[in-house]
């Protein structure tokens, strides 16, 4: 089967490193793809925007199957652009990405179907946003309704700050991202992701993570895509995933399929452990990243049929088996990460970590010169990810290569996993 990966981050690294594993797999592209992905595909350049572009190269490589890594080119209609053109493809159609790409979207059917999360209301206007404030407790939590880059959502303590967000919000700080707000309830609990694959009301659960949002150790400083995960998320016990499969992902799965815009692809639920159960915060359509890093090291069955069996909307034969060890990944990031960073800087010592065994660094943006020399290409570059029966195990592990990875011009946490060991289950 020959496929091709869309995106370049250490998601897609860590899928295409465990794609190339798979004794079904012919060749591999990646659009755009990276040095570390360089390896395991060929890197083509190609717009994910431009459809008629993408579907011309399926046509000439033969592709069997495109796997789509990142959320905007699904909200674009990707899929549905292929889904025209005959070629399967691992990702929801434009309609059904309006989970991750509306939060008033999302908002609505979990209030349709009784699904948990938080309380909330929609508004376009600021003096009845300001007004509802008001009338509710604070914290208070003001989202964007659109895709903003991880930066729409602002967890008001006092009135001030809730102005200020309703205000920059609406005012077009987000574009149209920011026409219409979500203000909701401020949920108090442990944060968790769970996965499931889904073909239309078929729902095949994979395992939870957590990560660390905050760029600094202690989970202070401004939020980033990620600076690092575990897998298993101890909060997410047998129990609680079989309560988020049937309260949580499988009335979503349902309800999509119902309205006649079914789901295919990976959901991602952003989950608040609450004292009642667990509440949905988000929906995301797509692997987490840095967490795909984490599940892919703990996945011990083939990927490739699962991949190919949900693009053709059908999970009934597909198992996975998982390793009970943790994975745990560490994302080295540019100095400056997630506000202002140089790019260009050199990288040395990785060649020396490839024999350890049970540890593998994924790239995420990296660039590779014609003489071999390894450079920053982006805010988070490197996830160095290790697999040990123990968090502690697993984390001694990943900080030790990364003091073996010579980048001054990067910086990590120290402190990733801490809430698992604080547990003593580490
Ligand atoms: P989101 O972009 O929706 O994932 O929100 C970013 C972060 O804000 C989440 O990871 C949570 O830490 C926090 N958050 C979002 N919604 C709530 C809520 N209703 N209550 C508490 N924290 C929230
Ligand atoms: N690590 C969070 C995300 O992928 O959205």
């Amino acid at each position: 089967m020959n496929i091709l990966l869309i995106g370049g981050g250490g998601r897609e690294h860590a899928l295409a490193w465990k794609m190339a594993q798979s004794p079904g797999l012919g060749r591999l592209y990646a659009a755009p793809g990276n040095a570390g992905i360089a390896v395991h595909a060929d890197c083509v350049a190609l717009d994910p925007d431009d459809h008629r572009a993408v579907i011309d190269f399926c046509d000439r490589a033969a592709i069997d199957l495109v796997v789509v890594g990142p959320e905007a080119p699904l909200v674009g209609g990707l899929a549905d652009a292929l889904d025209a053109a005959g070629i399967p493809v691992f990702g929801p159609s434009a309609a059904a990405a309006r989970l991750e790409g509306s939060k008033g979207f999302t908002k609505d059917l979990c209030a349709r179907h009784n699904i948990p999360t938080a309380a909330y209301e929609r508004f376009a206007d600021a003096a009845a946003a300001k007004a509802f404030v008001r009338a509710h407790a604070l914290p208070i939590v003001i989202k964007a309704d659109g895709l903003a880059a991880g930066k729409g959502v602002v967890i008001a303590e006092t009135l001030a700050e809730a102005d200020t967000a309703i205000d920059d919000m609406l005012g077009g700080r987000f574009g149209a991202a920011g026409e219409s707000l979500v203000i909701e309830e401020f949920l108090a609990g442990e944060e968790a992701s769970f996965f499931a694959l889904v073909a239309g009301e078929e729902v095949l659960p994979l395992v939870g993570a957590q990560d660390h949002k905050r760029a600094y150790d202690g989970d202070k400083g401004p939020n980033t895509g990620g600076m690092g995960a575990y897998s298993p998320a101890p909060v997410l016990d047998a129990a609680m995933a079989s309560r988020v499969m049937d309260e949580i992902m499988r009335p979503t799965a349902r309800a999509l399929a119902t309205a006649g815009t079914p789901y295919r692809g990976v959901l991602y639920a952003g989950l608040m452990i609450t004292p009642q159960g667990p509440k949905l915060i988000e929906y995301n359509v797509r692997f987490g990243d840095p967490e795909c890093q984490v599940l892919m090291m703990r996945l011990a069955s083939d990927i490739v049929p699962a991949l190919a069996a949900t693009a053709g909307g059908r999970l009934d034969g597909v198992s996975l088996a998982w390793r009970d060890d943790v994975a745990l990944t560490v994302v080295m990031a540019a100095k400056g990460y997630p506000g202002q960073y140089e790019k260009g800087s050199v990288i040395r010592g990785l060649a020396a970590l490839e024999a350890e065994p049970d540890l593998v660094v994924f790239h995420a943006g990296t660039t590779r010169d014609p003489d071999g020399t390894l450079r920053a290409a982006g805010g988070r570059v490197l996830n160095v990810t290790a697999r040990a029966p123990t968090v502690a195990a697993a984390r001694a592990r990943v900080y030790e290569a990364i003091d073996r990875i010579d980048w001054p011009e990067g910086f990590c946490r120290r402190d990733i996993g801490w809430r698992a060991l604080g547990r003593g289950t580490g």
